[in-house]
């Protein structure tokens, strides 16, 4: 980890924190200064297509430091893949601490925000959605279902994703994600230093099979009763039950005045529903003194369970990759860190997220004032153009509305695309 030009002041604090995790190992850090992309490896993925997104080194629209710039993508419907390499990794033994921030600066509707760790040797000019990863961790959002922290972990060459739901980020300032994997097969989910989620490799993704498993051999004996209720043996039907009409006549109903009986029959009052008849007579219920509960096989262990100490180790961690599709563009990450100490990192979150976050928020707000002034001024010349063409212009109304009907469907279209790309990478 170079130390790079800074504030003397700002650097004396990082330093005097620092001390405290002297002993952290870091594999992997990148600030985004002059210089990242002697770093970084652009891949040459969807580049043929015509679909490879373009990276702007930037702090943003809205920033808490205009000079702590980051990478951000910079055009809309596109792939973008980019990785850095470190020196290999193996975490037997060791807590493995991945990190970066993301900010959405485009309200993002449908794109990942995620990051991953790649193992081995990769071609990082080929890196794309289909290179295999060890880890894919960060924020994914699109529509309103999807709103996660994706949590992959690559096991006997098979992704499995965490079981349990976290919740991401949604709004357009920056956020820092951070995945803390431990030597006891314990993990951690942190977004701006706070657990959002945590447990054990073994119960909250399906690495290995089960345990323990329903026994297969047994059966639910056959005096086994699993009904709640039965009907009262004492409870007998009343004397005179089944004489009860359904129907009764309507005692309230008259013989219309100009009923004339030779002409029209004999007047019989219409029937209405008996209010005394309760329906064909069935025993109370009470509870079953026999009941039992619902019978569930009993647990054995099971055979084809092997235990794996070393689930939690990736012996070859190479590489940190960004890999997205993005509709809309303007995801900018930063800080991204590889390490073996949490306190390390959440320091290092402290000094760049924690220190800034304020004046970025308050530059958001003003960006978003000046937006929605524009807006307004805008506003009343655009509904004038409006008026125009729905009332002179019939064609160039019909043009414009099937214009955009196409546009939609197309984005429409590629996110679908996409979606089943992600589906079927997982
Ligand atoms: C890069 O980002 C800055 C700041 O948001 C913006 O002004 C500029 O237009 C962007 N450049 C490209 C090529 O997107
Ligand atoms: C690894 O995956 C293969 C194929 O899915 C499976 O047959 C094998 O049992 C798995 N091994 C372990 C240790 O899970
Ligand atoms: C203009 O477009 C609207 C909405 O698409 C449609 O309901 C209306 O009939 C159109 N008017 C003309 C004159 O084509």
């Amino acid at each position: 980890m170079a130390i790079r030009e800074r504030n003397p002041s700002v650097l004396c604090l990082i330093l005097v924190s620092l001390i405290a995790v002297a002993s952290a190992k870091v594999f992997f850090e990148e600030r985004f200064e002059v210089g990242w992309e002697n770093q970084w490896v652009k891949s040459d993925w969807k580049k043929d297509e015509k679909m490879a997104g373009e990276w702007n080194f930037t702090s943003g629209k809205w920033n808490g430091d205009p000079n702590d710039k980051g990478i951000q993508t910079s055009e809309d419907y596109r792939f973008y893949a980019i990785s850095a390499e470190f020196p290999e990794v193996n975490n037997k033994d060791k807590t493995l601490v991945f990190q970066f921030s993301v900010k959405h600066e485009q309200k993002l509707d449908c794109g990942g925000g995620y990051m991953k760790l790649l193992s081995g040797d990769v071609d990082q000019k080929k890196f794309g959605g289909d290179t295999p990863y060890s880890i894919m961790f960060g924020p994914d959002i699109c529509g309103y279902s999807t709103k996660k922290v994706h949590a992959i972990l690559t096991y006997n060459e098979t992704n499995h994703l965490i079981k349990k739901e976290v919740p991401c980020e949604t709004d357009q300032l920056t956020h820092v994600y951070t995945f803390i994997l431990r030597p006891d097969a314990t993990y951690s989910i942190l977004i701006d230093n706070v657990e959002k989620q945590t447990g054990s490799l073994y119960t909250d993704w399906d690495l290995l099979p089960p345990k323990q498993i329903k026994d297969p051999e047994a059966k639910k004996p056959e005096d086994w009763d699993e009904k709640e209720y039965i009907p009262d043996p004492e409870d007998k039907k009343p004397e005179g039950y089944d004489d009860i009409p359904k129907e009764i006549p309507d005692t309230d109903a008259k013989k219309p005045e100009d009923w004339d009986d030779e002409e029209d029959g004999e007047w019989t009052a219409p029937t209405i529903a008996n209010p005394e008849y309760k329906g064909p007579w069935k025993p109370k219920k009470i509870k079953n003194p026999n009941y039992k509960g619902k019978w569930k096989a009993p647990l054995i262990d099971n055979p084809d369970f092997k235990d794996d100490p070393d689930l939690y180790v990736f012996p070859k961690l190479k590489y940190v990759g960004i890999e997205l599709w993005q509709v809309k563009s303007g995801t900018l990450f930063d800080n991204v860190l590889v390490a073996d100490d949490p306190e390390y990192a959440k320091t290092l979150a402290e000094e760049t997220w924690g220190k800034q976050k304020d004046a970025e928020k308050a530059a958001f707000e003003e960006a978003e004032k000046k937006r929605e002034e524009e807006e307004s001024k805008d506003d009343p010349v655009d509904s004038d153009v409006e008026d125009e063409d729905d009332t002179d212009d019939a064609e160039g109304n019909e043009t414009d509305s099937d214009t955009k009907t196409d546009a939609s469907k197309d984005s429409e279209e590629i996110k679908e695309e996409t979606e089943e790309d992600v589906h079927d990478e997982l």
